[in-house]
C-alpha cells in the first residue's frame, strides 16, 4: 500500500510539473486554455495523494526533487518542439499512467473500495487528457513514434523507481 500511494503521489507530482513546463513555453498559444484545464486536474490529483500519504504516514519518494526538474524539463522541451509535440507528450504519459492505474485498480479489493473508486475516477481523467491531446494533433507531431516510445519508457522507469526509492 505504501508503494502504491508513494508512486501515485510521485506520478501526479510529475504530471503537474510537465504541464507547468509546457505552459511556461506555450502560455500565449491556442493550446494554453486546454493545458491549464489539464494542469488544474493534475493539481487536484496531486492534492488528493498528498492528503492520502499524510493520512497513512507514507513517506514520499526521495526522487521528488528530480521529478520536479525532470517533469518541468520534459514539458518545456516537448512544448519547445511545438504544440503537437507537447500533445504527443501528454498522450505518451497518459497511456503509461492508464496502464499503471489499471494494474492498481485490479489489485485493490473491497477493503480499499474508496481508494479504488478514486483511482477509477483519476484514470478516467487521464484517459480524457489523452483524448484531448489526440484531438489536438498529437499524432501529427514530427517523430511521433520515437518521441512517444522514449517518453513511455521514461515514465515506466520513473514509476519503478518511485515505488522503491
Ligand atoms: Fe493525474
Ligand atoms: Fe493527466
Amino acid at each position: 500500500m505504501s508503494q502504491m500511494l508513494r508512486v501515485d503521489h510521485a506520478g501526479e507530482y510529475g504530471a503537474a510539473r510537465i504541464y507547468a513546463g509546457q505552459l511556461a513555453v506555450l502560455r500565449r498559444s491556442d493550446a494554453a486554455p486546454v493545458l491549464r484545464e489539464m494542469q488544474t486536474q493534475e493539481q487536484q490529483h496531486l492534492d488528493r495523494f498528498a492528503d492520502l500519504i499524510a493520512q497513512r504516514r507514507v513517506r514520499p519518494t526521495a526522487m521528488l526533487p528530480l521529478w520536479h526538474l525532470a517533469g518541468f524539463a520534459l514539458g518545456a522541451a516537448t512544448a519547445a518542439l511545438g504544440e503537437r509535440a507537447a500533445m504527443a507528450c501528454t498522450v505518451a504519459v497518459e497511456e503509461a499512467i492508464d496502464a499503471h492505474y489499471a494494474d492498481q485498480i485490479a489489485a485493490l479489493d473491497d477493503h480499499e473500495a474508496e481508494l479504488r473508486s478514486t483511482l477509477v475516477r483519476f484514470r478516467d481523467d487521464e484517459l480524457q487528457h489523452r483524448d484531448i491531446a489526440l484531438q489536438h494533433g498529437a499524432e501529427q507531431a514530427p517523430g511521433y513514434r520515437l518521441l512517444s516510445a522514449m517518453i513511455k519508457t521514461g515514465c515506466r522507469l520513473a514509476i519503478r523507481i518511485s515505488e522503491r526509492v
